[in-house]
């Protein structure tokens, strides 16, 4: 088990710059985005380094959905800046982004090194990183609680990541306050994310159910269902099931937003054990693929599935088919997320399905990736790129072929 070393509540942010402090650093790389640099939540940080007495830098130009680009010019940055310490506040692809400039600043190598086979070579990152402080302003990626950094490969028109125990930040600061302004798709999007992985760490191949690896070097970070991991994603599925319709509709609901970062917390803790499985790797080329959608909350411009949307819209064919192989776990992620009434194990495919879509429609969202303006003819290269994901796919409780993917995509096309 890797344990995250976690500070929750209301007003944490405000101790970013003792926290660094304490960790040793005296020059800090403050990475964010454009849109979050505006708020408030930039300036207490900034407030809370400069109190500390440290040396500040910021960055302000992570891009949403990074790429291999956006990632190599903040690692430009963080080796031209003599950084000894890294403060990351934003959503996922703020923090992944500043976990890459961590890493590459510190072992510089072609970009592909550390990549995940097979789109890259899959080399081991060499050692630690400076410390790492990630303040998460969505409630969902739990990407401050995982070694997982996750990018669009622009030339080889691939989503992938690099993964590493070394990449986990040091310290996540997570202040529940920052998701209040959020704007409703936002939340939506983060929401689902964190339910799937939850659903997802909940029911990936377990644990017992693989071969001892080779050596303690080899152990993987994504090691299936364990106990450990169930802890966490029971409880983020009860609460999702509990307040993500709640957080959507009402951003003054700061019990149900508080109750969502906590759940994403949680949830971020069990997949950096467990791992994701199949809507994960469906959803790379989802969001790759996407010729014109624009989800309302999101910039304008280039067209774009947020990363949660992207996952969510196969949830319901994917776990239809899975039920049956695992019919209790499913059953009581059916009964978590609020399903109610007589259930029955045989039933629990139409259970876990009817549960993921009505939580779908009464958020808003699109259901399914049809609605993103996906056709049949698309099926064949979303199967392809979802193949693509190795580690994913091979968390999946069943063995899944390209087969079996293009039937996952054709029934999530049909409706789920
Ligand atoms: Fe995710």
């Amino acid at each position: 088990m890797d344990v995250s070393s976690i500070t929750f509540g209301p007003g944490v942010l405000a101790e970013a710059g003792e926290t660094l402090a304490s960790l040793g650093c005296r020059r800090v790389a403050l990475f964010t985005d454009q849109t979050v640099a505006r708020l408030e939540a930039v300036s207490v940080a900034r407030g809370s380094l400069q109190g500390a007495g440290l040396d500040v830098a910021v960055y302000d130009e992570a891009r949403i959905e990074p790429t291999n680009a956006s990632f190599t010019a903040a690692a430009e940055f963080a080796k031209k800046g003599n950084f000894d310490g890294f403060l990351s506040i934003g959503g996922g692809s703020v923090i992944d982004t500043c976990k890459a400039a961590a890493l590459y600043s510190k072992y510089p190598a072609p970009f592909l090194s550390y990549v995940n086979a097979p789109i890259g070579e899959g080399r081991p990152v060499p050692g630690p990183l400076s410390p790492h402080v990630a303040c998460p302003t969505t409630c969902g990626t739990g990407s401050e609680c995982t070694g997982i950094a996750v990018f669009d490969h622009l030339e080889l028109k691939a989503k992938t990541g690099i993964a590493s125990r070394h990449l986990r930040p040091t310290r996540a600061l997570i202040d529940p306050t920052l998701t209040r302004t959020l704007p409703p798709m936002v939340v939506a999007a983060s929401g689902f994310d964190v339910l799937c992985h939850a659903l997802e760490s909940f029911t990936a191949r377990p644990y017992a159910a693989r071969s001892r690896p080779a050596s303690a070097q080899a152990r993987p970070m994504s090691q299936g269902s364990n106990p450990w991991s169930d802890v966490g994603a029971r409880e983020a599925l009860r609460l999702a099931g509990r307040f993500l319709v709640r957080a959507v509709r009402d951003s003054a609901d700061t019990e149900a937003r508080e109750a969502l970062s906590w759940a994403a917390t949680l949830a971020g803790i069990a997949f950096g054990n467990a791992g994701c499985h199949l809507p994960h790797a469906m959803s790379y080329s989802v969001a790759g693929l996407v010729r014109q959608y624009h989800c309302p909350g999101y910039p304008e411009g280039e067209a774009l599935v947020p990363h949660g949307i992207s996952v969510v819209v196969n949830a319901p064919s994917v776990f239809r088919a899975l039920a049956p192989h695992l019919p209790e776990r499913h059953l009581e992620a059916a009964r978590l997320l609020g399903a109610t009434g007589e259930i029955a194990a045989a039933d629990a495919a139409e259970h876990i399905a009817g549960v993921l879509q009505r939580l779908m429609r009464e958020c808003g969202v699109p259901s399914s990736p049809a609605a993103l303006g996906y056709t049949p003819d698309d099926v064949g290269p979303l199967a392809r790129g979802a193949m693509l994901q190795k580690r994913l796919v091979d968390n999946a409780p069943v063995p899944i072929d390209a087969a079996r993917m293009e039937q996952l995509f054709e029934a999530a096309l049909s409706g789920g």
